[in-house]
């Protein structure tokens, strides 16, 4: 399926129209299947989004919110993104607790953390391995090195192809991660990207020929799932020149 693109004038227009889409999705979802699971991604970008969301009237019980990539640090550390979305979305809404699936990072060792966190999305998808989970919608970001989640260019994470979640390296600093074979396996994925420093890195992504090196050293090339793939960029992110 040919990744869809829309380039959307501001970064207000953008986070409108991340909401809008995704509200859609999540009600359709539910609506055919009964429950939805969305992998929320971190960094900054989101926020205004999970804001936005909080707004609406979703059906939040049959909602399921995990995280494509979490630093390895508390949820009430300002770098949580576990935290950054509880507080622009979830504490602003009436939501089951155990609707809200955080990575685990208390263990002291993210390897440890990693396992429980597979071990958790197999249970709550009933599948086991080497088969892996079919999350509904991920939402990621990329930065400006053309990571996405916490797949860092030229890390070991990269190669992992037989589990759901591993542990990533941003310069030396641990973060749990969706592995690319999870993320591929979605039935949405959407990037939302927005800045004129994500131009380079976006023009690599899109660049058509290349070869396995360039998408090593911009790992958001990895993302091609089997369901859709949505680009929703800014045009201080999308336009050429
Ligand atoms: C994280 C994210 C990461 C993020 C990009 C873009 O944990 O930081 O998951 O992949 O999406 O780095 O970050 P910004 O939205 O802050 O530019």
């Amino acid at each position: 399926m040919a990744p869809i693109v829309e380039v959307l004038a501001t970064r207000e227009d953008l986070i409108q129209r991340a909401s809008d889409l995704i509200q859609g999705k999540i009600q359709d979802t539910i609506e055919t299947q009964g429950r939805c699971s969305f992998a929320l991604s971190g960094g900054s970008t989101p926020k205004p989004l999970y804001a936005s969301l909080a707004q609406t009237g979703l059906p939040w019980d049959k909602l399921h919110c995990f995280w494509g990539d979490e630093r390895y640090v508390p949820g009430d550390h300002p770098g949580s993104n576990e935290g950054m979305a509880r507080q622009a979305w979830f504490n602003q809404i009436s939501i089951p607790p155990e609707n809200i699936h955080p990575m685990p990072t208390l263990q002291g060792d993210p390897a440890v953390d990693a396992d429980t966190y597979e071990a958790h999305l197999r249970e709550f998808f009933a599948v086991p391995a080497p088969a892996f989970p079919i999350f509904d919608i991920i939402l990621l970001g990329l930065g400006d090195d053309g990571h996405t989640a916490s797949l860092f260019p030229h890390t070991e994470a990269l190669e992992v192809n037989d589990r759901c979640i591993t542990v990533g390296n941003k310069d030396g600093e641990p973060r749990l991660t969706f592995t690319i074979p999870l993320i591929n396996q979605a039935r949405s994925v959407i990037f939302l990207v927005s800045g004129a420093n994500k131009r380079s890195a976006l023009a690599a992504i899109f660049q058509e020929d290349g070869d396995s090196n360039l998408d090593r050293q911009y790992p958001a090339r990895f993302i091609r799932p089997q369901g859709e793939l949505i680009w929703l960029l800014d045009a201080a992110a999308g336009e050429e020149g």
